[in-house]
């Protein structure tokens, strides 16, 4: 075979050219956007499998499909190397302000997101200040307290999010790969804003691409509020061998 016509792409999250038996949860995905738009809000969703199942390419093509569909979107991979709380908060942080940004271009809506992008901002400098914490970003620009409540600051900001965006039938996706690399306290407090999320009736969606094991691993607090996956061998399903 001329190499240029072998359609196998090797290399991990490489978009491949057709995205074989994943039906499903392309499906269980729309139906959860086309919800949204109705404003009924499920729970954000896992994408759990082996390494090589696919779970980044899904991931991948989730996020973009949900941008095209109108959400505001967050994404970003986890990296063990993100030591530190403040490190993947701030990771997470930008890219929240990048949704945002591209967001409110996207849908000319620069000036309703214009107080919104602004706690973003705020939020961003206090994780980047000495000790990352030592000022907190406060809605409406209120004056700083002597420590962050991380939580209770992330929660605020999808809840303003939360408040613009569902009047436009739209909602927050924050895709995260390799979910189980983001450290313990900001895993726990994504989890639990998610939670929350759902009970008030936010348009705030966590969808996270962990292994198996750290699904298992970690099995209370990530069924808690989300609901998981668990991705197979796609061969196994369309009898195709590559
Ligand atoms: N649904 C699919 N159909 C065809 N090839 C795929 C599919 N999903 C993933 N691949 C290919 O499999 C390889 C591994 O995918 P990846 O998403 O990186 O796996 P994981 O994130 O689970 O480790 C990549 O080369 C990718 O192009
Ligand atoms: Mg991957």
């Amino acid at each position: 075979m001329r190499p240029e016509l072998n359609p196998f792409t090797p290399g991990s999250g490489l978009r491949p050219p057709a995205l074989e038996g994943r039906g499903k949860q392309i499906d269980d995905f729309d139906l959860l956007i086309a919800r949204s738009k109705r404003r009924q809000y499920d729970r954000g969703m896992m994408l759990s499998g082996l390494r090589g199942v696919g779970k980044t390419v899904l991931l991948n093509r989730l996020a973009e499909h949900a941008e095209n569909q109108g959400w505001m979107v967050a994404q970003m991979e986890a990296r063990a190397t993100d030591v530190g709380v403040t490190v993947s908060r701030r990771r997470l942080i930008g890219e929240l302000r990048r949704g945002v940004q591209r967001y409110s271009r996207r849908h000319d809506l620069q000036k309703k997101l214009q107080p919104v992008l602004e706690f973003v901002e705020r939020l961003h400098l206090t994780l980047a200040g000495p000790g990352g914490v030592t000022v907190t970003a406060g809605r409406g620009g209120q004056p700083a307290m002597p420590t962050m409540d991380w939580e209770y600051e992330f929660e605020t900001l999808v809840e303003d999010i939360g408040a613009i965006l569902a009047k436009h039938g739209s909602a927050l996706g924050v895709f995260i790969d390799e979910l189980q690399d983001i450290d313990d306290a900001t895993l726990e407090s994504l989890l639990a804003v998610q939670h929350t999320a759902s009970q008030r009736g936010w348009p705030f969606f966590l969808v996270g691409a962990p292994p198996q094991p750290a699904v298992t691993a970690r099995r209370v607090p990530i069924l808690c509020g989300t609901s998981v996956r668990v991705l197979h061998d796609r061969r196994a399903r369309t009898g195709r061998r590559e």
